[in-house]
């Protein structure tokens, strides 16, 4: 089993004379509704209450990106979020919903037909997302399901039957999840991507552990059709929280959902009966979120045009090679960057 540091993809004979001409366009199949979502570029935000705001969708809009509202706050503020990003009626937006409040949430924020309804849990593959599921199917049958986070072909078969339409794919991958650690479980995120998106071609989102533009062209060569960015978005202007100063340098928080920062503040729990599968960090300010996903999207229209595609049509086809710890340490940057960290 694989993850993105232990493969490269290999390069294939080009005719792309210009990067600037890939195009980064990308379609979400629904698989019970029949029909595809296009977007002019493959990246969501995380459903993360460090990350999505009504800016950052906005910036993600403008960008042709899908932009997700998160669910650490009740449906009228996701609403706001939504109305405050001036994003119109027919751009598709996700609203995230949990398997504990969904039949006061949806109801609450009135999804108009482009809302994407997204169940978000830990584990997805479990009995309340298919109650949730199967309540959505019924009371909102025209509105895509998105299911989430799921990490085996057991799991896209399973929710695909009760009726959901895109899989968000990655358990514990993300840069402050600690669900492994604490739990033990989780799948190497490559391979999981490869074997969901196996069973659900066009459907599946790379959710978690991609820090550059490099692992999200392996999760799409891997099949994924989109990729959901916490870490890489987290730091920039659009995301909420105040920059904070220390020795000179700026940061900005970015927690994991199933913190216990989160946990405290936000639901009743007291420190001690919490779950905690995440954890909370401050990253680097980063700047404009505009300019780090331009600089991602430019990443992107370059590894395709190493693999000899104009498009993400067929990017599928190139070949992953399997590498060692020593082919990390061929190209000395690695040393660099640390250093300047
Ligand atoms: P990155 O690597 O982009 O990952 O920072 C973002 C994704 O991480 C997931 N997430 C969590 N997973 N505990 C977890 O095990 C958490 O507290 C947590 N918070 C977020 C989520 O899928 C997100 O999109």
């Amino acid at each position: 089993m694989r993850t993105f540091d232990d493969v490269l993809i290999k390069p294939r004979y080009s005719e792309v004379e210009t990067r600037d001409n890939v195009s980064l366009e990308t379609e979400l199949k629904c698989q019970r509704l029949g029909r595809t979502i296009k977007l002019r570029i493959p990246i969501c935000n995380a459903a993360m209450d460090t990350v999505s705001s009504a800016q950052l969708c906005r910036t993600l809009y403008e960008l042709g990106g899908l932009p997700v509202l998160h669910r650490n706050c009740t449906p009228e503020q996701q609403r706001e979020m939504l109305e405050e990003s001036g994003i119109p009626d027919d751009y598709p937006v996700v609203l995230s919903i949990s398997v504990n409040d969904y039949t006061e949430r949806v109801p609450r924020f009135n999804p108009g037909p482009n809302i994407i309804i997204s169940i978000d849990i830990a584990h997805a593959h479990s009995i309340k997302a298919k109650r949730t599921v199967e309540w959505l199917v019924e009371h909102y049958p025209d509105h895509p399901i998105m299911i989430g986070s799921i990490a085996t072909k057991e799991a896209v078969y399973d929710t695909k039957a009760w009726g959901a339409d895109i899989f968000r794919v990655g358990i514990g991958a993300g840069s402050v999840c600690t669900t492994r650690i604490v739990t033990g479980v989780g799948v190497p995120q490559l391979d999981a991507v490869l074997e969901c998106a196996q069973a659900a071609p066009g459907s599946v989102i790379a959710d978690g552990g991609i820090r550059n533009s490099g692992d999200a062209m392996k999760a799409l060569v891997a099949g994924a059709s989109m990729v959901m960015l916490g870490n890489v978005l987290a730091g920039t202007d659009d995301t909420p929280g105040t920059l904070l100063e220390i020795s000179g340098n700026l940061y900005k928080q970015y927690r994991g959902m199933a913190s216990k920062d989160v946990a405290v503040s936000l639901t009743a729990r007291d420190a001690q009966s919490v779950y905690e599968e995440g954890a909370d960090a401050l990253v680097p300010y980063k700047g404009a979120t505009r300019d780090v996903l331009q600089s991602f999207c430019r990443g992107l229209r370059s590894g395709l045009s190493y693999i000899g595609c104009s498009s993400l049509d067929g990017c599928t086809q190139a070949e992953f090679i399997d590498i060692t710890p020593n082919v990390t340490r061929e190209n000395g940057v690695h040393d660099v960057l640390a250093r300047q960290q």
